[in-house]
């Protein structure tokens, strides 16, 4: 069988660059499944669907076509045949992907598409968001739950920030926003963010990213 890596976790755990580097390590395929949901809510957000309707979102959700690039060296992810890889990231977007991602028949969807994937991957992959291993990918080869303290979290969200040249109150504003989010998306009635009873527990607060990477890696091996 394919090898699927399974990981889940809150926002600035660590998952999209640990994940990415354990599959260039491992030559397998990398696939970010928040930028999925962040992509639906671009198109929500560009095409004047107000993303607090969930009707409407349930409605439209069909509509635009999203297709993941999952090369780990160069992922990318356009909708309608536009790269989104920056707009997706802005605070815009990071601000209503909770309430997009929390109606049904967005996961119905996306999860579909996620499926495809991995069973497209070449030699496997390995998936991150915060459902791989509870129902996207339950029979995953590996499963492994990313934790950091909220400080650390929010404090590598900071960093990343500042290196971008944002100010201090949007800085400020986006800590507040991810520990919202975090909450969101742990109490959604589908899917939340919890860690699958045979996931092995990784807490980064106090480890390097090379630290993480190693741990991954081994845990697959296994
Ligand atoms: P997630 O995908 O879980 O939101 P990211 O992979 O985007 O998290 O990581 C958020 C930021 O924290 C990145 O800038 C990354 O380089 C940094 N980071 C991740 N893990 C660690 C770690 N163990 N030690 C230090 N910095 C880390
Ligand atoms: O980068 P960050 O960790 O902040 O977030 P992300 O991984 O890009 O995910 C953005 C949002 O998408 C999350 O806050 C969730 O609401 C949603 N998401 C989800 O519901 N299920 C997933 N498998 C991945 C992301």
């Amino acid at each position: 069988a394919p090898v699927v890596v399974a990981i889940d976790g809150p926002s600035g755990s660590g998952k999209s660059t640990v994940s990415r580097a354990v599959a260039a390590r491992l030559g397998l395929s990398f696939l970010d499944t928040g930028a999925m949901y962040r992509a639906m809510t671009w198109w929500m957000l560009t095409n004047g669907v107000d993303t607090a309707d969930a009707e409407a979102v349930a409605i439209a959700c069909g509509k635009p076509v999203i297709v993941s690039g999952t090369d780990a060296d160069g992922p990318t992810i356009t909708v309608d045949g536009v790269d989104v890889s920056g707009p997706i990231r802005g605070p815009e977007v990071t601000a209503q992907v909770s309430a997009v991602s929390a109606v049904p028949a967005v996961r119905t969807r996306l999860v579909e598409l996620q499926r495809d994937c991995a069973g497209l991957a070449p030699r496997g992959i390995v998936a991150e968001g915060r459902d791989m291993g509870t129902v996207v990918f339950p029979d995953a080869t590996a499963k492994i739950f990313l934790t950091a303290s909220a400080d650390a979290r929010a404090e590598r969200r900071a960093a990343e920030l500042r290196g971008k040249g944002v100010d201090e109150a949007t800085i400020a504003a986006m800590a507040a926003d991810l520990v919202r989010r975090d909450t969101a998306d742990s109490s959604r009635s589908t899917s939340p963010l919890t860690q699958a009873e045979d996931a092995v527990l990784v807490d980064t607060s106090a480890l390097t990213l090379d630290q993480v990477i190693d741990a991954v890696v081994e845990l697959v091996a296994e």
